[in-house]
């Protein structure tokens, strides 16, 4: 490359030519200015100079290009710091903001495919249910005079841990799952508790509880085996709602009998139903338990237990008709499964794992989908968890009842199950968590209360309402009353927390939305609400009634 005559390096050969800084280096065009200056200026000024005087000028040039290298070099410093800096505060805010993570979503492909059958890792199987009539352990075809053959399996599989979800049921479960798993830091605040509240939202379907989980795979099953017509009982209506929705995805007709008091306080899940094409019937009115009941006592505002008379004598009294449970039996648990399984992955991803596992208790469907999959941990690897059950104080059955074979309906249509019970002919009073009043509890779940895997609390109908209340207000979602009492059971835990200064996760399960059962909001905002307490005097009259063994 030729050089120009009168350039820096040509007219000072015998000295050290400054190298001027490469500008890019030094970011930016800063120092173009300045070289373009110097070697404009420099030369012909050099030229005319003694070679004493050039050294002198190379030195000052030399120290003006140091100055200016220094000062870049400080300019970049401050830059990469000023960068650096930025960055870390970025960052720390970014971290602390993941550390406030409220909600916790699962992709699509992240929903389970398989529900989890606790039966069978269970270190005591539950006992068998028991043909009413021969007084035999019941068979799975026993069960299909009244339950799909695939649910009738299901519920006395002691085998198969896993079962797969179909194919379409799971196409089914998108329509709305996942669920969020949702960090109650404003509850929290409010109860100036350090506990960790988390609550597993299934309110968010469009049918507003987690009744559709179950409804989905039981519509399903009837549908691939030919059934045309279900029918089924209803408390306060969301498993009416669901299985109306689910009837209707898989072309099947609805029957529902409604207890007839829920009916009354919550007419809009009764048009609900009639809106997704099912026909719904006040209970206790049609069938011939039905009348038996009614003729017996005039005044009965209907119970599950006389729903459930009413909607298995319509299954077996009519051709192609199957009956649908919405809790109490071991498949509707399993199919609530999902709700747990996919808690277990939001927990990992909120970095924590439960101390506690809370659900409200009405036959245990809601509770057994979020505690099994914990409980699995606890049966096969030893994991501590405390699992509470919170009933209405009203309606004992864990707290109080005995542990005995009863009917699972009033009118005695069902198999006899091993269960704690209050006794099938219990009348629970007229609470507005409809979905709790019922007698019995799921098989698995007697057989864990036994074992000391679970235990139950009873939760006073006001302060069921109170918690409810302190939980709109707080996280701004108003609560069925019937998970106003795992809401009341989570508080009294986080209270307990607060005074031992323990900082424990606790991990509920938000069953459903109350946004239909404003009525009974409104009743308690009017302080129209009471306690109803039982005596145990009641407790044993009712437990007379439970059928004796030989
Ligand atoms: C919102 C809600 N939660 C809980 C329950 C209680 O049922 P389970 O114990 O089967 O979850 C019901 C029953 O109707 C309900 O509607």
């Amino acid at each position: 490359m030729s050089t120009m005559p009168g350039t820096l390096t040509n007219v000072t050969p015998d000295i050290d030519a400054p190298t001027i800084p490469n500008a890019t280096i030094y970011h930016g065009d800063r120092l173009l200015p300045l070289k373009n200056v110097l070697l404009s200026a420099l030369p012909p000024v050099t030229w005319l100079m003694s070679s004493r005087t050039r050294k002198y000028a190379n030195k000052v040039y030399n120290i003006i290009i140091t100055v200016h290298k220094v000062n870049y070099f400080i300019i970049n410093l401050s830059f990469s710091m000023n960068k650096i800096i930025t960055f870390a505060i970025t960052f720390t805010k970014k971290s602390k903001r993941m550390n406030k993570q409220k909600r916790f979503l699962l992709q699509e492909s992240e929903i389970p495919t398989q529900w989890y059958n606790i039966q069978a890792d269970m270190p005591n199987k539950p006992m068998r249910p028991l043909n009413p009539a021969t007084k035999q352990p019941l068979t799975a075809e026993d069960l299909a005079h009244i339950f799909s053959l695939e649910c009738s399996k299901q519920e006395l599989d002691t085998e198969h841990a896993w079962i797969d979800i179909p194919e379409e049921v799971l196409d089914m479960y998108k329509y709305y799952r996942s669920t969020p798993l949702v960090r109650a830091y404003a509850l929290e605040k409010a109860l100036d508790t350090p506990a960790h509240i988390y609550f597993k939202n299934e309110s968010v379907n469009p049918l507003g509880s987690h009744k559709i989980n179950s409804a989905l795979p039981q519509c399903y099953y009837c549908r691939e085996e030919g059934v045309t017509n279900v029918t089924t009982e209803t408390g306060a209506g969301q498993w009416g709602a669901a299985l109306s929705y689910a009837a209707k995805v898989f072309g099947l007709e609805a029957a529902v009998y409604q207890v007839k008091i829920t009916l009354q306080q919550k007419p809009y899940r009764g048009i609900l139903m009639r809106t997704f094409g099912a026909n719904v019937t006040g209970s206790s009115m049609s069938t011939r338990a039905g009348k038996d009941i009614i003729t017996r006592d005039p005044n009965n505002s209907g119970s599950l237990g006389t729903a459930i008379s009413e909607a298995i004598e319509l299954a077996t009294t009519t051709p192609n008709c199957k009956y649908a449970l919405g809790s109490v039996l071991n498949h509707v648990a399993l199919h609530q499964t999902i709700i747990g399984l996919e808690a277990e992955k939001q927990m990992e991803m909120a970095g924590e794992y439960p101390d506690m596992v809370i659900a409200c208790f009405g036959g245990g469907s809601n509770f057994g989908g979020i505690a099994f999959p914990f409980m699995r941990h606890t049966i096969l690897e030893g994991r501590k968890t405390e699992y509470i059950a919170a009933e209405p104080s009203s309606c004992p059955k864990l707290t109080r009842g005995e542990f005995r074979y009863d009917y699972g309906d009033e009118a005695g249509y069902t198999p006899l199950l091993p269960m704690f019970t209050l006794g099938h002919d219990f009348k629970p009073a007229n609470i507005h968590a409809g979905g709790l009043r019922y007698h019995g509890a799921g098989v698995i779940i007697s057989q864990l209360i036994k074992d000391g895997m679970m235990h139950g609390v009873d939760i006073p109908q006001l302060e069921s309402f109170e918690a409810g209340l302190l939980f709109s207000r707080t996280e701004g979602i108003v609560p069925a009353p019937e998970s106003c009492h795992a809401i009341a059971a989570t508080i009294r835990e986080a209270n307990r927390c607060k005074e031992s200064g323990e900082q424990k996760v606790i991990l509920f399960n938000l069953s459903g939305h109350g946004l239909i059962d404003m009525p009974s909001y409104d009743s308690y905002l009017n302080v129209d609400l009471s306690d109803y307490n039982i005596s145990d005097e009641e407790i044993r009259k009712y437990l007379a009634g439970v059928p004796k063994l030989d």
